[in-house]
């Protein structure tokens, strides 16, 4: 078997075998674009050939950038596209792809990849850890009120900001420029490249499918957040509301509940502890299911990760990394002074023995220590140990990603 890099020319060679791979007929072009490979970099995707040249696996990467706790933006290349021949499966031909994928990030410098997982089984064993979460919050809206007031910062008072639900061609560029602003300070999330928006790949708000798109703008009449909505059979789903801070998230929230012939709201990505739900005057009026992983991380560079990210609490934490899959072990002492981080070899005893899946599941501060330690899956070397590391991986925020890839 052979794994090589793509070219232009392979493109639709490309996008057969992972139709192929997924069971799915190509889909036929539309007008505006909207089709899920277009932003795809042939320099970033990977072909597996039988001996005979006959293309049977996938795996590509789109470059984007990754907001870490503290507001650092680093590279992240993010996985997609991973596909192998029904015919061709459990032969290791994923196994190859990942192996040649995370050989070449390495040579180009890059420390962590990112992906969603069609399924939870497939990448633990290449590195890969569950690090933020999503669910869904489904609200009936005769239950839907909000008992604070639409406020902004935590001092209260009346929202003075409007919404205007504009068409998506009045507002791709306001839509463009809100959501960088927000995945700036959002520790989780991806940038859309300005290519995303102009090719229309990947899914509403970007893709051509019909969505009401409703805009904040701020007193100064500068545009602060969007929601971006479908209404279908009485149902007004939400496919997500961007908003600079939570008041505009809550005037968002407020404007589509507050929608006549609708009956019920969906909220299709909230993350774990948002505020939302403390804001209902009926505390159960939203009903939270798909509880789901969103984005896996994956360290390269496990030193050169722990010192790019914002660090909140001074400490000290001595880690046994294990890296199964790329035949790799490292003791490093993590100390914290002052948010800033430094990471070195030591031959210190460890505070806590884990395998990187691990560390990229601790890594954004979705995931607690302690938890991973209670599962089983990391080792506590004395009683004080999740509980410190608890403290030093606590981000400023709740990570959170709700960009489809
Ligand atoms: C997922 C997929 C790419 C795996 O490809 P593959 O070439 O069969 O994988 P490998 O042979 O390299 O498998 C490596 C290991 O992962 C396991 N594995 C692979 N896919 C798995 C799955 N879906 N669920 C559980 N385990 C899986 C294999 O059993 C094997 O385990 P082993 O090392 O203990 O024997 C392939 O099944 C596929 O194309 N599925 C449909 C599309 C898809 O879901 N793509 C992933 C998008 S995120």
């Amino acid at each position: 078997m052979e794994i090589r890099s793509t070219t232009d020319e392979d493109l639709d060679v490309f996008v057969d075998t992972v139709h192929a791979a997924f069971g799915l007929f190509p889909e036929p072009p539309v007008d505006g674009g909207g089709l899920w490979w277009s932003a795809l970099e042939t320099d970033r995707c990977l072909l597996a050939l039988t001996a005979d040249g006959r293309p049977v696996g996938t795996a590509a990467t789109h470059a984007f950038e990754l907001t870490l706790p503290g507001g650092t933006l680093v590279a992240a290349a993010g996985v997609t596209a991973v596909g192998v021949l029904p015919s061709h499966r459990r032969r290791g031909v994923l196994s190859a792809m990942m192996r040649r994928q995370l050989a070449d990030l390495r040579a180009g410098g890059e420390f962590l990849s990112v992906l969603l997982a069609s399924e939870a089984p497939i990448y633990g064993r290449f590195g890969y850890g569950p690090a933020t979460y999503t669910g869904r919050l489904t609200v009936p809206r005769h239950r839907g009120a909000l008992a604070v007031p639409r406020a902004h910062g935590s001092g209260g008072g009346a929202d003075s900001g409007s919404v205007e639900v504009l068409r998506r061609a009045e507002c791709g560029a306001i839509l463009e420029e809100v959501y960088d602003r927000y995945r700036r300070a959002q520790p989780g999330a991806l940038s859309r490249p300005h290519r995303w928006w102009a090719l229309r790949a990947g899914q509403p708000p970007i893709s051509p499918a019909p969505r009401y798109l409703a805009v904040h703008r701020g007193t100064d009449g500068v545009p602060d957040g969007y929601a971006s909505y479908s209404i279908e059979s009485g149902t007004l789903t939400v496919d997500e509301i961007i908003a600079a801070d939570d008041a505009v998230f809550t005037a968002l929230a407020w404007f589509v509940l507050g929608h006549d012939l609708v009956s019920q709201v969906v909220f299709k990505h909230v993350p774990p502890g948002h505020p939302l739900r403390w804001q209902f005057a009926d505390f159960r009026a939203g009903e939270v299911s798909g509880d789901t992983d969103w984005l896996w991380v994956r360290l390269l560079d496990v030193p050169r990760a722990l010192t790019a990210r914002g660090w909140f609490t001074d400490g000290e934490l001595v880690l046994d990394v294990d890296d199964p899959f790329l035949g790799e072990h490292g003791r490093h002492l993590l100390t914290v002074r002052d948010g800033k981080a430094d990471c070195v070899p030591t031959d210190r005893r460890p505070d806590l023995s884990l395998d990187v899946r691990d560390l990229g599941s601790l890594y954004l501060g979705g995931t607690a220590p302690s938890t991973l330690v209670r599962a089983g899956h990391v080792r506590a070397h004395h009683p004080d140990a999740a509980a410190n590391a608890d403290a030093l991986f606590r981000a400023d925020r709740p990570p959170h990603c709700l960009h489809w890839f």
